[in-house]
């Protein structure tokens, strides 16, 4: 994918300002600090669109990438956070769930998991809840700059083991750092719009 034009097109607070142009949607999910943000800005080759921070769970909408007039990306909150209120992780919950659960142009969720930790009970729950309601999934360990190519490929077979994945589910290392995995990452994403 050659991105040409991208910007930042809304934050969705609620499911009634979900965009209604029907562009096929890429979700990126993960706790937060995981890097999403970055991961996003990589993608897209721009250095701050989607803000980056490194206090956890700054992101509480939904927040959508418009990339060629042709597709979305859409940033959801991180889980996992701890000092927000019970009540307010309801609701997000609840927007998130919603959303994954219902929304029809959604192609492809990314769930971003940190190459250097296993994985959290957080991401093992996150990941059989996003399969067992039948969604597309892509696991990006991200942060990979941060340790070895040789340590990248056991702490990958340790993330596969752990989150239960089957042999030819896909997981790509990543670093919005030096940009390791852009192009199969790209690759992935594209085989989920045909037509593009
Ligand atoms: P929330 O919006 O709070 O959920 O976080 P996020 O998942 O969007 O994480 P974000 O992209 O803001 O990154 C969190 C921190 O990790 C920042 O300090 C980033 O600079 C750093 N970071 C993200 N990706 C990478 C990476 O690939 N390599 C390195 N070295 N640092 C990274
Ligand atoms: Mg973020």
């Amino acid at each position: 994918m050659i991105v040409k034009q991208a910007g930042f097109e809304k934050s969705v607070a609620n499911l009634s300002q979900l965009p209604d142009d029907a562009l096929p949607e890429i979700a990126l999910a993960g706790r937060s600090n995981v890097g999403k943000s970055s991961l996003i800005n990589r993608m897209l080759g721009r250095k701050s669109l989607a803000k980056t921070s490194s206090t956890p769970g700054k992101t509480r909408t939904l927040n959508y990438y418009k990339i060629n007039n042709a597709l979305y990306f859409v940033d959801c909150p991180g889980y996992g956070y701890a000092q927000v209120s019970a009540s307010m992780k309801k609701m997000w919950g609840r927007l998130i769930e919603t959303y994954l659960t219902g929304r029809k142009e959604l192609r492809l969720v990314l769930l971003l998991v940190d190459i250097r930790h296993p994985p959290t009970a957080d991401d093992i729950a996150m990941y059989e809840w996003l399969r067992h309601h039948g969604l597309p999934v892509c696991v990006v360990a991200t942060k990979a700059d941060k340790i070895s190519r040789s340590k990248q490929a056991s702490q990958l077979r340790l993330i596969a083991e752990r989150l239960g994945m089957r042999g030819d589910a896909a997981l790509i290392p990543f670093s919005a750092e030096t940009g390791q995995g852009v192009t199969e990452l790209w690759e992935m994403i594209e085989s989920k719009l045909p037509g593009m």
